[in-house]
């Protein structure tokens, strides 16, 4: 009988442990999260520059590219996505892209490059985060 007891609940318990590892797993896919922390880090860089009035145009160009590229992973992170969440980080992308081109070389001009990116990140987190 107390076997038996144990036995069960030896069940139970690895019943339970699996569900909240598969959960684990699921809410720690690591992927969606680090594009966005790369991306914040990136952003942050450039927005201390502005804040320090420090801005070097070969700094400035690194951390945007490195942005660009970043941004082109959001869309494989995020799988089964819909249309407007690909729209939105396509966009991102194209004003990446444009920001880029720009080649900001004070913090007026980064400033002026960052404001439509700021938009689009918060744009997005707002419908979807
Ligand atoms: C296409 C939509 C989209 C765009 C554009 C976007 N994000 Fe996100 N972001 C999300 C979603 C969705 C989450 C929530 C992810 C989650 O919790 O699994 C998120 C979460 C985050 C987080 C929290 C990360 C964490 O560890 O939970 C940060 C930081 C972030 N985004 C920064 C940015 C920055 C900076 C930009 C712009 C350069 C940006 N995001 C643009 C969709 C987007």
């Amino acid at each position: 009988m107390r076997a038996a007891i144990l036995l069960v609940l030896g069940l139970v318990i690895g019943v339970i442990g699996t569900v909240f590892a598969m959960n684990a797993l699921k809410q720690r896919n690591p992927f969606p999260h680090a594009v966005m922390n790369v991306m914040a880090h990136h952003a942050g860089e450039l927005r201390g520059a502005i804040k320090a009035q420090k801005c070097d145009a070969v700094q400035t160009r690194e951390h945007l590219t490195r942005l660009l590229s970043t941004s082109s992973d959001i869309v494989p992170a995020f799988p089964g996505v819909d249309q407007p969440f690909v729209d939105e980080a396509h966009q991102l992308q194209t004003r990446l892209d444009a920001a880029v081109q720009a080649a900001p070389a004070d913090c007026a001009a980064l400033a002026a490059a960052l404001k439509p990116v700021g938009e689009t990140c918060q744009s997005c987190h707002q419908k979807y985060r």
